[in-house]
């Protein structure tokens, strides 16, 4: 694996790459690398003859600050499994590479209602800071295929739109949630958490299956009471538990069948912030 940590020769690189015909694969990560993100690179090797990832805890999508300094780094041990996954280039930036100066931070992005809905409402400008930096490194790689996580579903949706604003080719390709084997969806901030609330955060994904499984037209806020009550006896803050459209995210009550839905929570254990999803047709 080569490591780039200037934009510029990277680029060149790239660009050598994709004019003998080489498809380019993308795989954008915050770096603290866990089977989640490594599932991305197998993908991506499956469907591109290059694949490149990037590790740059990018600071203006950060809304809390303790959030960002807390954030896992594990730069040599992430090198190591890009490594093993097999896994050609890793872009490493710092952040004067990627933010140069204050105006290139200063960008505005008209992304409407799927950026102020669910996780942007709990955390203003994250959608605007993940633009940023996405379209910084469409740029510099600018791929065929963009591998994201259905982890981050919503995230998924807002680069979708970035990637038709800005007039780009490139193709997303969303993969499956990859878990614990007790259920808990991969993150890097569950390295934040002790052995006992890791079992423990499982529980949201039995949440989501239970009111997957005993959902009908008009009984979503009863289920979504029960869930609610429960999981705050075992010491979770929710910040949502929502049903939304998996086009645009539009919240949904009463779900009809026939519709293509998703299931969404973002809850705090223990001072960390856990987000999961359940696609669902009922
Ligand atoms: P990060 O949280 O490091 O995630 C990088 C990619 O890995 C995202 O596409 C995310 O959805 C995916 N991912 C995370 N956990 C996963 C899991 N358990 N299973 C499958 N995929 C998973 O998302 C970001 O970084 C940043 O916002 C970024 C896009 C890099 C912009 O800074």
């Amino acid at each position: 694996m080569i490591i780039f940590k200037h934009r510029g020769k990277l680029e060149d690189f790239v660009l050598k790459k994709r004019n003998k015909n080489n498809s380019i694969g993308f795989v954008p990560t915050m770096g603290a690398l866990h089977e989640g993100h490594l599932s991305l690179i197998r993908e991506s090797k499956k469907n591109s003859k290059i694949t490149v990832a990037s590790i740059f805890v990018n600071p203006t999508q950060f809304n809390n600050k303790e959030d960002l300094n807390k954030y896992p780094r594990t730069i040599s041990k992430d090198i190591l499994l890009l490594e093993a996954a097999g896994c050609d280039i890793l872009f490493f930036p710092n952040e004067e590479e990627i933010y140069p100066n204050e105006e290139s931070k200063e960008k505005l992005y008209h992304l409407g209602n799927i950026e102020s809905t669910l996780e942007g409402k709990f955390r203003p400008g994250h959608f605007q800071g993940v633009c940023l930096v996405v379209e910084m490194l469409l740029n510099i790689v600018n791929p065929d295929f963009l591998f994201l996580g259905q982890k981050d579903f919503q995230q998924c949706l807002v680069i979708k739109k970035l990637i038709s604003l800005l007039h780009l080719k490139t193709k997303i390709v969303i993969c499956p949630i990859f878990r614990e084997s007790n259920g808990l969806a991969m993150s890097s901030r569950n390295s934040r958490l002790n052995s006992s609330d890791r079992e423990k955060a499982s529980e949201l994904y039995r949440s989501l299956n239970f009111i997957k499984k005993n959902l009908s037209v008009d009984n979503f806020l009863i289920l979504k009471k029960m869930v609610l009550s429960r999981l705050q006896e075992e010491g979770f803050k929710v910040e949502y538990l929502e049903i939304a459209k998996r086009k645009n995210l539009k919240i949904v009550t009463n779900p009809k069948s026939g519709e293509e839905l998703i299931l969404l929570i973002a809850a705090f254990l223990s001072n960390v912030r856990l987000i999961d999803n359940l696609l669902i047709n009922p």
